[in-house]
């Protein structure tokens, strides 16, 4: 992990993401010969035919290759990936699923955080910066029943839009829990109102993006990963209407399902926000 002293940088976080990743998940694929020589194949062909079709220089092509080091020497290949591919693995993964709509994970997922029941308060700063926001809804499955017992796993960032365990000098679970719905399939989590996200500028994906003109905004958003016995596990995210960058989202994780409909509380100056999930059967 990061000190206390270093500073949000796009190395630092990236370094995060890339260790984390290689710590927790395995990464092998039974994939065959034959399936390994098609997809190489043809990502190879569709690279020819840009090059033969934009006439693309050697000085380019050398372009290419320093910011191709440069994305693994800032460990920055789980976020430029989870930026500008996950998502179509996500559609591929869950176009048969009639429940909830799912969304990418993104390189900032922590397993293990703490339990806080079906109701209760994210981890958080006494100074924490942020719009107070309770959040709660119901788990059913796909023909309508109630899932007690379920599982509501959720992350965000906070009020600067950095991430607990992958920014520097935030505790180790801030905004991060996880809630089990209770007999009648109900949480109620309560936390603030996460601010837009941008994705780190200083490393190469930053590079990548300043040389194309492009913006590196997230428009705000809740991630969860709902599950619960017998069903599918699903990953989504969550999102405000309003939010600038809910049509231009850098990641292409925005769906009309996913929009939140937030009402301002009486008192506190707080939101409210209400969502259900669906979870298809295992
Ligand atoms: C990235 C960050 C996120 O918070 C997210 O939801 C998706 C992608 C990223 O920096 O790659
Ligand atoms: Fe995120």
């Amino acid at each position: 992990m990061t000190s206390i002293d270093e500073k949000a940088t796009a190395a630092a976080t990236g370094a995060s993401a890339t260790e984390r990743f290689r710590t927790d998940k395995t990464h092998t694929a039974d994939t065959s010969p034959e399936r390994v020589s098609l997809l190489a194949r043809e990502v190879l062909e569709a690279v020819h035919e840009t090059i033969r079709k934009h006439q693309v220089t050697y000085a380019e092509y050398d372009a290419l290759k320093a910011w191709l080091i440069q994305v693994g020497a800032d460990g920055e290949w789980p976020l430029f990936l989870d930026v500008f591919v996950e998502h179509v693995v996500e559609e591929v993964a869950n176009a048969a699923r009639e429940g909830s709509k799912g969304t990418i994970e993104g390189p900032f997922y922590a397993p293990g955080a703490p339990w806080l029941g079906s109701e209760g308060t994210l981890p958080m700063r006494d100074s924490e910066a942020g719009t107070p926001m309770t959040f709660h809804g119901q788990v059913r499955s796909v023909a309508g029943k109630p899932l007690s017992g379920a599982t509501v796993d959720i992350w965000h960032c906070d009020d600067d839009g950095f991430y607990a365990q992958f920014a520097p000098g935030i505790p180790e679970w801030n905004l991060r829990g996880r809630f089990e719905t209770d007999e009648n399939g109900n949480f109620t989590i309560h936390t603030i109102q996460p601010a837009p996200y941008q994705i780190p500028t200083d490393g190469a994906t930053g590079a990548i993006i300043r040389a194309a003109n492009w913006h590196a905004w997230r428009p705000a958003h809740l991630h969860l990963k709902v599950s619960a016995p017998e069903h599918l596990l699903i990953t989504t995210q969550l999102y405000f209407p309003g939010d600038p960058h809910n049509d231009d989202d850098i990641a292409t994780a925005v769906k009309p399902e996913l929009m939140l409909d937030p009402k301002k509380t009486e008192e506190g100056g707080g939101i409210d926000v209400e969502y259900d999930f669906v979870l298809d059967p295992a």
